[in-house]
């Protein structure tokens, strides 16, 4: 049986198509922490950005491609001699580069978006593949829209990408139109009748307009396909791409019926999924299928019953396997600095010098404030200390005064160019009192979209995560910050939304 077996290639694009989720921007830091998290996950290709997009999107692709060595990096371009330029420069330091060029094929598509007709679109999808050949070896050609397409052409258009030099052909479900079905044949399809398919690996790229994005994957796998494009935790354009972590447990878990598998070290999967998750301020459904909060919850007392005395009753897979460990308390305010690193080790954080010391006096601090540190909380920590350089605003302390029947009164210290300055403001509620004095020293032009609070870990005394998304100059901007105390989180995600908002605008 394990002869059969074969590796399918993943390809993220969480730092593209993932990036198109509405009202998610990330900057360049934070893309090449993902970056790094996507490496230590084993995928195969990153698909870095859209490097002509903005001088923002070049800046993180070129920063991403010196960043990481054992993965090739993607950078995606229109089938125009600009973008497939600006796109080659930005990988120029890349060890292993991938540009990644597409125009798409469907009707639809080239009758209105395009304006073009079958055989324009045709030589201009030969001409850029051909164009960026120059610059790489590998090349992926999307045909946008592909599974809309009419099947003669678009087997023309494989063909002809394959021979100007494409090493990859995306077939790609735009619109998440497919069933898996259908989308497996359509596979089987150019697998069969292109004569020259065996030259170049067949990619699928399936997004989740009707919650078949993994199932539609999966078809084609079994069909053909070598190479899988996905994002964690399924983000992306409107309803998403295919979810990483599900495609991957899926071949893993049915590896014996599917005989696929991919380089992905599991282990690594429930971190990736919660950084996404915090660098994106999308929280996760609670019932998400392998990384959701519910995911390896057992409530009916016959389910509890039956998972004690024998797991696999009611857990087809295991949550240690993904990285998904019970929370134990483990250090208090008594314990030292190389416990406290040591036990990061453990989380999988590598932290030393300077940034060691911020976070042991992080952690010193929250000891006198939480009665119990758990991993979730260090978590935290942690990774809002390795995010919050490069701020224009620093929040320094925060006073309010509220009650019913009473306005809210929040005074507001913040740091702005090594200067202290302090505001009070009065508001209805104490959030809106922290931000209105927020507002007067960063002035008017950012506006509060939308504000969500949860707490890092059960208990009273349990850090409160914020996330905001706050528009500046009609973009949307996220914005976290934790602290055990409710008000002081809300000024510190606005503040953080702030300083992306202009550092990013810049
Ligand atoms: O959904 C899609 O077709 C895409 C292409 C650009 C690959 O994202
Ligand atoms: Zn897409």
């Amino acid at each position: 049986m394990e002869a059969k077996m074969t590796n399918v290639k993943i390809f993220d694009t969480t730092l593209r198509d993932g990036e198109q989720s509405p009202g998610v921007s990330l900057n360049a830091k934070e893309k090449v922490t993902i970056a790094r998290q996507l490496e230590k996950l084993g995928v195969d290709i990153i698909e870095a950005g859209f490097a002509v997009s903005s001088p923002g999107d070049f800046d993180a692709v070129k920063a991403i491609a010196e960043s990481v060595e054992n993965v090739t990096v993607a950078s995606l371009a229109r089938a125009v001699e600009k973008d497939i330029f600006q796109a080659a420069e930005a990988l120029r330091n890349a060890k292993h580069p991938r540009i990644h060029v597409f125009l798409a094929t469907s009707p639809v598509h080239m009758q209105h978006k395009l304006k073009k007709t079958p055989q324009e679109v045709l030589a201009a999808s030969v001409k850029a593949v051909e164009y960026a050949k120059q610059f790489t070896d590998d090349i992926e050609f999307s045909a946008e829209d592909a599974f809309r397409s009419e099947m003669p052409f678009l087997k023309e258009v494989v063909e002809a990408v394959i021979d100007a030099g494409a090493t990859t052909v995306n077939l790609p479900d735009t619109v998440g139109y497919a069933t898996p079905w259908e989308y497996g044949e359509f596979i089987r399809e150019i697998k069969e009748g292109v004569p020259n398919i065996d030259k170049a690996l067949i990619s699928v790229h399936c997004h989740n307009d009707l919650g078949m994005a993994v199932a539609n994957s999966l078809a084609a796998v079994m069909n053909g396909a070598q190479q899988v494009e996905v994002t964690v935790n399924g983000i992306g354009e409107r309803a998403g791409n295919a979810a990483l972590e599900e495609l991957v447990m899926a071949l893993y878990t049915r590896r014996a019926f599917l005989q696929k598998d991919t380089n992905i070290v599991k282990s690594e999967i429930a971190r990736t999924s919660r950084l996404i998750s915090k660098l994106t301020g999308m929280a996760l459904q609670t019932n998400k299928a392998v990384v959701g909060k519910n995911a390896f919850l057992h409530e009916s007392g016959i389910h509890q019953d039956g998972v004690l005395k024998e797991r696999s009753t009611y857990e087809i897979m295991n949550p240690e396997m993904i990285g998904i460990n019970d929370s134990n308390l483990y250090l208090g305010k008594h314990s030292g600095r190389h416990a406290f690193q040591v036990h990061l080790q453990g989380l999988g954080y590598e932290l030393e010098g300077e940034a060691l010391d911020t976070a042991f006096n992080g952690f010193k601090k929250l000891c006198d404030q939480k009665k119990e540190i758990l991993d979730e909380d260090l978590i935290a920590l942690v990774d809002d200390q390795m995010l919050s350089d490069n701020e224009v605003y620093k929040f320094d302390h925060i006073q309010v005064f509220s009650g019913t029947n009473w306005n809210a009164t929040a005074t507001v210290g913040v740091i702005v160019n090594n200067e202290m300055k302090e505001v009070a403001a009065i508001a209805q509620g104490p959030v809106d009192a922290c931000y209105a004095a927020i507002d007067q020293i960063v002035g008017s032009d950012f506006a509060l979209e939308d504000y969500q609070i949860s707490s890092v870990t059960p208990g009273q005394d349990a850090l409160a995560d914020v996330v905001v998304r706050v528009n500046y100059k009609g973009k949307t901007f996220t914005g976290r910050g934790n602290s055990t105390n409710t008000i002081e989180a809300s000024a510190k995600a606005y503040l953080n939304a702030i300083n992306k908002a202009l550092t990013m605008s810049k």
